[in-house]
Protein backbone atom coordinates (compact mmCIF):
# COMPACT_ATOMS: atom_id res chain seq x y z
CA UNK A 1 0.00 0.00 0.00
CA UNK A 2 1.34 3.23 -0.95
CA UNK A 3 0.30 6.25 0.88
CA UNK A 4 0.62 9.82 -0.31
CA UNK A 5 -0.04 12.85 1.47
CA UNK A 6 -1.42 15.88 0.11
CA UNK A 7 -1.96 19.21 1.91
CA UNK A 8 -5.63 19.43 1.32
CA UNK A 9 -8.60 18.61 -0.48
CA UNK A 10 -7.30 20.50 -3.53
CA UNK A 11 -3.77 18.70 -3.93
CA UNK A 12 -5.58 15.22 -3.14
CA UNK A 13 -8.06 15.57 -5.80
CA UNK A 14 -5.33 17.10 -8.29
CA UNK A 15 -3.29 14.25 -7.06
CA UNK A 16 -5.91 11.48 -7.60
CA UNK A 17 -7.10 13.19 -11.17
CA UNK A 18 -3.67 12.81 -12.62
CA UNK A 19 -3.20 9.28 -11.44
CA UNK A 20 -6.34 8.02 -13.35
CA UNK A 21 -5.28 10.20 -16.09
CA UNK A 22 -2.05 8.58 -15.74
CA UNK A 23 -3.66 4.90 -16.61
CA UNK A 24 -6.02 6.11 -19.43
CA UNK A 25 -2.73 7.30 -21.11
CA UNK A 26 -0.88 4.27 -20.58
CA UNK A 27 -4.27 2.07 -21.69
CA UNK A 28 -6.88 3.79 -23.84
CA UNK A 29 -9.30 1.32 -23.13
CA UNK A 30 -9.08 1.26 -19.81
CA UNK A 31 -11.62 -0.26 -17.22
CA UNK A 32 -12.43 2.27 -14.72
CA UNK A 33 -14.02 1.39 -11.43
CA UNK A 34 -15.44 4.52 -10.12
CA UNK A 35 -17.02 5.45 -6.73
CA UNK A 36 -19.65 8.77 -5.81
CA UNK A 37 -19.92 10.84 -2.60
CA UNK A 38 -18.36 13.87 -1.53
CA UNK A 39 -15.30 13.11 -1.90
CA UNK A 40 -14.66 12.12 -5.57
CA UNK A 41 -16.16 15.42 -6.81
CA UNK A 42 -12.71 17.27 -6.77
CA UNK A 43 -10.84 14.42 -8.70
CA UNK A 44 -13.62 14.37 -10.96
CA UNK A 45 -13.45 18.42 -11.65
CA UNK A 46 -9.50 17.83 -11.89
CA UNK A 47 -10.23 14.68 -14.78
CA UNK A 48 -12.60 17.34 -17.02
CA UNK A 49 -10.36 19.91 -16.34
CA UNK A 50 -7.43 17.66 -17.72
CA UNK A 51 -10.06 16.25 -20.46
CA UNK A 52 -10.02 19.79 -21.71
CA UNK A 53 -6.90 21.45 -21.86
CA UNK A 54 -4.33 18.25 -21.83
CA UNK A 55 -6.56 16.10 -24.16
CA UNK A 56 -7.05 12.91 -21.76
CA UNK A 57 -9.32 11.28 -23.72
CA UNK A 58 -12.09 9.05 -22.48
CA UNK A 59 -13.74 7.40 -25.99
CA UNK A 60 -12.47 3.83 -25.51
CA UNK A 61 -13.05 3.70 -21.74
CA UNK A 62 -15.47 1.87 -20.04
CA UNK A 63 -16.80 2.32 -16.51
CA UNK A 64 -18.44 1.19 -13.78
CA UNK A 65 -19.64 2.38 -10.71
CA UNK A 66 -19.41 0.60 -7.44
CA UNK A 67 -22.71 0.92 -5.92
CA UNK A 68 -26.61 2.78 -6.36
CA UNK A 69 -29.63 2.74 -4.12
CA UNK A 70 -32.28 0.20 -4.41
CA UNK A 71 -35.62 1.66 -5.11
CA UNK A 72 -33.91 5.16 -7.06
CA UNK A 73 -34.28 5.54 -10.95
CA UNK A 74 -31.12 6.87 -12.93
CA UNK A 75 -32.88 10.10 -13.49
CA UNK A 76 -33.83 10.96 -9.34
CA UNK A 77 -31.32 13.31 -8.63
CA UNK A 78 -30.49 11.92 -5.94
CA UNK A 79 -29.35 8.83 -7.28
CA UNK A 80 -25.82 7.94 -8.05
CA UNK A 81 -26.45 7.78 -11.61
CA UNK A 82 -27.39 11.25 -11.61
CA UNK A 83 -24.29 12.50 -9.87
CA UNK A 84 -21.92 10.49 -12.19
CA UNK A 85 -23.77 12.18 -15.40
CA UNK A 86 -23.93 15.57 -13.46
CA UNK A 87 -19.72 15.37 -12.27
CA UNK A 88 -17.99 13.60 -14.91
CA UNK A 89 -19.83 11.71 -17.97
CA UNK A 90 -21.77 14.67 -19.23
CA UNK A 91 -18.18 16.51 -19.23
CA UNK A 92 -15.65 14.05 -21.22
CA UNK A 93 -16.53 12.25 -24.06
CA UNK A 94 -17.00 9.05 -22.67
CA UNK A 95 -19.27 7.01 -24.68
CA UNK A 96 -22.61 6.12 -23.04
CA UNK A 97 -22.79 2.81 -24.27
CA UNK A 98 -19.31 1.84 -22.34
CA UNK A 99 -21.10 3.32 -18.72
CA UNK A 100 -21.97 1.03 -16.12
CA UNK A 101 -24.02 2.32 -13.09
CA UNK A 102 -26.07 -0.16 -11.13
CA UNK A 103 -30.05 -0.13 -11.68
CA UNK A 104 -31.28 0.81 -8.28
CA UNK A 105 -34.97 0.55 -9.45
CA UNK A 106 -34.60 -3.00 -11.39
CA UNK A 107 -37.35 -5.58 -11.19
CA UNK A 108 -34.95 -8.43 -9.99
CA UNK A 109 -32.11 -7.21 -7.96
CA UNK A 110 -30.40 -11.06 -7.81
CA UNK A 111 -30.42 -10.96 -11.72
CA UNK A 112 -29.69 -7.96 -11.93
CA UNK A 113 -26.42 -8.25 -9.55
CA UNK A 114 -25.24 -11.29 -11.50
CA UNK A 115 -25.45 -9.49 -14.80
CA UNK A 116 -23.92 -6.86 -13.90
CA UNK A 117 -20.67 -8.89 -12.65
CA UNK A 118 -20.98 -10.58 -16.32
CA UNK A 119 -20.36 -7.46 -17.73
CA UNK A 120 -17.29 -6.51 -15.41
CA UNK A 121 -16.05 -10.00 -16.23
CA UNK A 122 -16.73 -9.42 -20.30
CA UNK A 123 -14.72 -5.89 -20.02
CA UNK A 124 -12.06 -8.20 -19.03
CA UNK A 125 -12.15 -7.30 -15.69
CA UNK A 126 -11.81 -3.29 -13.76
CA UNK A 127 -8.07 -1.87 -13.97
CA UNK A 128 -8.51 0.62 -12.00
CA UNK A 129 -11.18 0.74 -9.02
CA UNK A 130 -11.24 4.25 -7.40
CA UNK A 131 -12.78 4.89 -3.94
CA UNK A 132 -13.98 6.37 -0.75
CA UNK A 133 -14.24 5.44 2.54
CA UNK A 134 -17.14 5.92 5.10
CA UNK A 135 -17.55 6.52 8.17
CA UNK A 136 -18.16 3.04 9.62
CA UNK A 137 -15.13 1.94 7.40
CA UNK A 138 -17.32 0.48 4.38
CA UNK A 139 -15.99 0.78 1.20
CA UNK A 140 -18.81 0.53 -2.01
CA UNK A 141 -21.72 0.01 0.55
CA UNK A 142 -19.43 -3.50 2.18
CA UNK A 143 -21.19 -2.48 5.70
CA UNK A 144 -19.12 -3.77 8.35
CA UNK A 145 -19.85 -7.87 8.56
CA UNK A 146 -19.56 -8.06 5.18
CA UNK A 147 -17.58 -11.13 3.46
CA UNK A 148 -14.47 -10.41 1.85
CA UNK A 149 -15.35 -13.31 -0.39
CA UNK A 150 -19.02 -11.11 -1.50
CA UNK A 151 -19.96 -10.38 -4.97
CA UNK A 152 -22.51 -7.53 -6.62
CA UNK A 153 -25.28 -7.80 -3.84
CA UNK A 154 -28.04 -5.99 -2.07
CA UNK A 155 -26.71 -4.59 1.14
CA UNK A 156 -28.85 -3.17 4.01
CA UNK A 157 -27.11 0.02 4.32
CA UNK A 158 -25.37 0.70 8.49
CA UNK A 159 -27.40 3.26 10.32
CA UNK A 160 -24.63 5.31 10.25
CA UNK A 161 -24.42 5.25 6.50
CA UNK A 162 -27.72 6.25 6.81
CA UNK A 163 -26.75 9.26 8.86
CA UNK A 164 -23.92 10.37 6.90
CA UNK A 165 -25.67 10.03 3.95
CA UNK A 166 -29.21 12.16 5.36
CA UNK A 167 -27.09 15.14 4.11
CA UNK A 168 -28.03 14.98 0.31
CA UNK A 169 -31.99 14.23 1.07
CA UNK A 170 -34.53 16.54 2.16
CA UNK A 171 -35.36 13.91 5.43
CA UNK A 172 -33.53 11.45 7.19
CA UNK A 173 -36.38 9.40 5.90
CA UNK A 174 -36.40 9.50 2.89
CA UNK A 175 -32.74 8.17 2.37
CA UNK A 176 -33.33 4.13 1.11
CA UNK A 177 -31.91 1.46 3.42
CA UNK A 178 -30.55 -1.06 1.03
CA UNK A 179 -28.06 -0.54 -2.14
CA UNK A 180 -26.88 -2.42 -4.89
CA UNK A 181 -23.58 -2.83 -4.27
CA UNK A 182 -20.16 -4.22 -5.70
CA UNK A 183 -18.61 -7.22 -3.40
CA UNK A 184 -15.27 -6.94 -1.26
CA UNK A 185 -14.73 -9.72 -3.85
CA UNK A 186 -15.46 -8.17 -6.53
CA UNK A 187 -13.08 -5.18 -5.63
CA UNK A 188 -10.45 -7.09 -4.48
CA UNK A 189 -10.22 -8.91 -8.42
CA UNK A 190 -8.85 -5.00 -10.04
CA UNK A 191 -5.79 -5.03 -10.96
CA UNK A 192 -5.05 -1.53 -9.28
CA UNK A 193 -6.94 0.53 -6.26
CA UNK A 194 -6.98 4.11 -5.62
CA UNK A 195 -8.82 5.14 -2.42
CA UNK A 196 -9.30 8.45 -1.75
CA UNK A 197 -9.86 10.17 1.48
CA UNK A 198 -10.68 13.93 3.31
CA UNK A 199 -10.98 15.58 6.10
CA UNK A 200 -10.75 14.56 10.10
CA UNK A 201 -13.98 13.23 10.21
CA UNK A 202 -11.90 10.05 8.65
CA UNK A 203 -9.19 9.67 10.36
CA UNK A 204 -10.14 7.41 12.84
CA UNK A 205 -11.80 5.19 9.82
CA UNK A 206 -8.35 5.84 7.86
CA UNK A 207 -5.73 4.94 10.77
CA UNK A 208 -8.24 1.31 11.21
CA UNK A 209 -7.92 0.53 7.79
CA UNK A 210 -4.06 1.18 6.65
CA UNK A 211 -2.39 0.86 10.22
CA UNK A 212 -5.08 -2.19 12.08
CA UNK A 213 -5.79 -5.40 11.53
CA UNK A 214 -7.73 -7.06 8.74
CA UNK A 215 -11.04 -7.18 9.51
CA UNK A 216 -14.61 -7.23 8.02
CA UNK A 217 -15.68 -4.54 10.88
CA UNK A 218 -13.25 -1.88 8.93
CA UNK A 219 -14.42 -3.39 5.46
CA UNK A 220 -11.55 -1.05 3.71
CA UNK A 221 -8.92 -3.12 5.69
CA UNK A 222 -9.43 -5.74 2.97
CA UNK A 223 -7.77 -3.57 0.63
CA UNK A 224 -4.30 -5.08 3.48
CA UNK A 225 -4.54 -8.03 1.23
CA UNK A 226 -4.72 -6.44 -2.24
CA UNK A 227 -0.67 -6.24 -4.28
CA UNK A 228 -1.06 -2.55 -5.77
CA UNK A 229 -3.05 -0.21 -3.72
CA UNK A 230 -2.40 4.01 -3.34
CA UNK A 231 -4.06 5.97 -0.79
CA UNK A 232 -4.40 9.75 -1.33
CA UNK A 233 -5.21 11.72 1.98
CA UNK A 234 -5.52 15.27 3.03
CA UNK A 235 -3.46 16.08 5.96
CA UNK A 236 -7.23 16.23 7.85
CA UNK A 237 -7.50 12.18 6.96
CA UNK A 238 -4.10 11.42 7.68
CA UNK A 239 -4.07 12.88 10.97
CA UNK A 240 -4.00 10.03 13.40
CA UNK A 241 -1.65 8.09 10.96
CA UNK A 242 1.45 6.94 13.09
CA UNK A 243 3.93 6.05 10.79
CA UNK A 244 3.33 8.86 8.74
CA UNK A 245 7.21 9.79 8.47
CA UNK A 246 7.81 6.87 7.02
CA UNK A 247 4.90 7.19 4.14
CA UNK A 248 6.49 10.80 3.46
CA UNK A 249 10.23 9.48 2.89
CA UNK A 250 8.88 6.63 1.03
CA UNK A 251 6.77 8.97 -1.46
CA UNK A 252 9.83 11.23 -1.51
CA UNK A 253 12.38 8.37 -2.45
CA UNK A 254 10.49 6.40 -4.67
CA UNK A 255 13.19 6.32 -6.76
CA UNK A 256 15.62 4.75 -4.03
CA UNK A 257 12.55 2.34 -3.69
CA UNK A 258 12.32 1.26 -7.28
CA UNK A 259 16.08 1.11 -7.95
CA UNK A 260 16.16 -1.71 -4.63
CA UNK A 261 13.61 -3.61 -6.43
CA UNK A 262 14.82 -3.20 -9.92
CA UNK A 263 12.00 -1.32 -11.36
C1 LIG B 1 -19.99 5.75 -3.01
C2 LIG B 1 -19.33 4.75 -2.18
C3 LIG B 1 -19.12 5.02 -0.71
C4 LIG B 1 -18.43 6.36 -0.45
C5 LIG B 1 -18.26 6.58 1.04
C6 LIG B 1 -17.67 7.95 1.35
O1 LIG B 1 -20.07 5.29 -4.35
O2 LIG B 1 -19.00 3.72 -2.65
O3 LIG B 1 -18.35 3.98 -0.18
O4 LIG B 1 -17.18 6.37 -1.09
O5 LIG B 1 -19.48 6.46 1.70
O6 LIG B 1 -18.55 8.94 0.97
P1 LIG B 1 -18.15 10.49 1.02
O7 LIG B 1 -17.10 10.66 -0.04
O8 LIG B 1 -19.41 11.23 0.69
O9 LIG B 1 -17.63 10.74 2.38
Amino acid sequence: MEIIIADDYEEMSAVSASMIAREIQRKHDLVLGLATGDTPVGTYKHLVKLHQTEGIDFSKVTSFNLDEYVGLAPVHKNSYNYFMRENLFKQVNISPSKVFVPQGNTSDPEEYCAWYEQQIKLAGGIDLQVLGIGGDGHIAFNEPGSSFASRTRVKALFEQTIIDNSRFFERAEDVPRFAITMGIGTILESRKVLLIASGEKKADVVAQFIEGPVTSQITASALQLHSYVNVVLDKGAASKLKRKEYYNWVRDNKHLVQKQIGR
